[in-house]
């Protein structure tokens, strides 16, 4: 085998851009997470106006971190991968950027609308009707993009990496847009399309396959592809990540009605959704061992390189997340989690230990390469970023299965005659303690943030115009 330099080069400019602004949505959401934390600690914090309270930050700190954080981790890692998969340019640098630019406006709109209270009031799809246009218009723009460079791809198969990726911009597109059919009455407010029942049946459709195809899926492509090259290892086993996809695909799309047990659903949904839930523990599990597997052999390398360590501990909290969600999704489970802080505890599980960490773990093997550097500035400091986030996911998950299983104890306890035992102010002082604790744990794995932008800066301040270019140059393997 030879190694020749092709002529062409892979478009690194775009993947750049979404690389960067993935640490700054980052810092921003992530500390927006710790400013509503403190606020359920210290109300005082709501500040006394409209635009700072709770209620209005709370969907802001959603839609930065999952579409600005994780939108730009994914998209970024998506075209990093497609590229050089398919050893071959993105199909349009134009359309390209327009996805790149695009997605920032989507973002600033959520910035400017959600603080202002306008809102669709649908969780995860709270943007009024002309930024859910704007968002469908990239997100189509975004699949031409994804797709028509597989289509242009120098190798033969289309590596499975790709095919986690491709699902999740298919379904998010196809959720996004039949979630948001609604009737707009003024440039700021619309109604949904659908009422009742069927409102709240589509809407966590859509919230949970958000959850399992934006939050699950498309990193899981990042995972096949950067933990076997940080590892330098093949993955473990090609078929099981075959049968992992489509096992997957198949199995979430009826999982969304556990979002709504004991409500006007009817009976024969909520048990679907509930078996449904428990059979998903088989695929999610089978790509979390087809994972860490890939470590055998490789397991040593886990004490030198804090890289491997953020994907791979990544993978235990994914495993963990997955393992929880459907014993959570069992009814008589259920019935003691809703409403809780063990949702909350639950969601940061799947969002800090695994979405957060797989993202950061991939941008550091990610970014010293588009830069034609051989590492990150410091190893040292990506090490301190590493314990930052694992002892803040830990303290913020912990604090909340407390606080929940208090919460959901002390709202079901009942006095011999019948009446409550506790009052809700009650339960609210008793999770008081846990408040505090999470907003510690928010503090610690934010401020890893802070670590990573330093770390990028150097890094980025390090490399040259003539090694960056160099970086972009596509490396053919095999003879030509
Ligand atoms: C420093 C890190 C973070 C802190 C301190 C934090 C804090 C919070 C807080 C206080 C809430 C509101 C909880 C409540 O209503 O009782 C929340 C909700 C939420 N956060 Fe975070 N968060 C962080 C990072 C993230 C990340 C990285 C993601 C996603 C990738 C995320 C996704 C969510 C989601 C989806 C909800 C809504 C949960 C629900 O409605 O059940 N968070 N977060
Ligand atoms: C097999 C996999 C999973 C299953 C069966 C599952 C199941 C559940 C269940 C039963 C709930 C509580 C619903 C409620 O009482 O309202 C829930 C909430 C949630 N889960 Fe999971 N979960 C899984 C994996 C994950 C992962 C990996 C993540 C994140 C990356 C995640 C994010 C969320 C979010 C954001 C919510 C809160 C939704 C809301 O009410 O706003 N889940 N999940």
């Amino acid at each position: 085998m030879s190694t020749a330099i092709s002529p062409t080069a892979y478009n690194y400019k775009v993947v750049r851009q979404f690389a960067i602004m993935t640490v700054v949505w980052g810092i921003l959401g992530m500390g927006l997470g710790v400013f509503i934390a403190s606020q359920l600690v210290w109300p005082e914090l709501n500040l006394g106006l409209e635009w700072t309270t709770f209620g209005r930050l709370r969907p802001l700190h959603t839609n930065l971190v999952i579409f600005a954080f994780g939108g730009c981790a994914l998209f970024g890692t998506s075209y990093y991968v497609v590229q050089r998969t398919c050893q071959t340019r993105l199909i349009s640098d134009a359309l390209a950027s327009f996805t790149f630019w695009g997605w920032q406006a989507v973002i600033v709109g959520a910035i400017i609308t959600l603080p202002l209270g306008y809102t669709t009031t649908k969780e995860y799809a709270e943007l009024e009707w002309p930024l859910a246009i704007l968002l469908a218009i990239v997100w189509v723009v975004y699949g031409i993009v994804f797709f028509g460079t597989i289509t242009k791809r120098k190798t033969k198969h289309i590596y499975v990496g790709n095919w986690f990726y491709g699902a999740f911009i298919v379904v998010t597109a196809m959720l996004h847009i039949v979630n948001h059919a609604s009737l707009p009455v003024s440039f700021f407010k619309s109604y949904s399309a659908y009422a009742g029942a069927t409102d709240a049946m589509i809407q966590w459709w859509y919230g949970h396959n958000a959850v399992g195809f934006f939050l699950t899926t498309g990193f899981l492509g990042m995972m096949y592809y950067f933990v076997p090259k940080q590892a330098e290892r093949p993955i473990y086993s090609y078929r099981l990540s075959i049968v992992h996809f489509w096992a997957l695909i198949t199995l979430y799309i009826w999982a969304g009605p556990h979002h709504l047990h004991y409500t006007a659903l009817p009976d024969w949904a909520q048990s679907l959704g509930m078996a449904m839930s428990i059979i998903l523990l088989a695929p999610s599990w089978g790509g979390m061992i087809n994972g860490m597997m890939t470590l055998s052999g490789a397991w040593h390398k886990l004490r030198t390189d804090p890289i491997l360590r953020f994907l791979v501990v990544s993978l235990a909290f994914y495993g963990m997340s997955t393992f929880e969600g459907p014993m959570m999704a069992i009814k008589t489970v259920n019935a003691l989690s809703h409403y809780t802080d063990w949702t909350i505890g639950h969601v940061h599980a799947g969002a800090l230990g695994w979405v957060a960490m797989i993202s950061i773990g991939a941008l550091y093997h990610m970014i010293p390469r588009l830069y034609g550097q051989k590492q990150m500035h410091s190893i040292g400091l990506i090490n301190v970023h590493f314990w930052l986030a694992t002892i803040g996911t830990v303290l913020y998950i912990a604090s909340m299965w407390v606080n929940g299983i208090t919460q959901g104890l002390m709202w079901r306890a009942i006095n011999d005659d019948g009446t409550l035992t506790y009052s809700f102010v009650e339960a609210l002082q008793a999770s008081h303690p846990g408040f505090i604790v999470r907003a510690i744990g928010g503090a610690f794995f934010a401020s890893g943030m802070l670590f990573m932008a330093y770390n990028v800066f150097r890094t980025v301040r390090a490399s040259n115009p003539v090694e960056a270019e160099a970086a972009t140059k596509i490396a053919v393997v095999g003879a030509h």
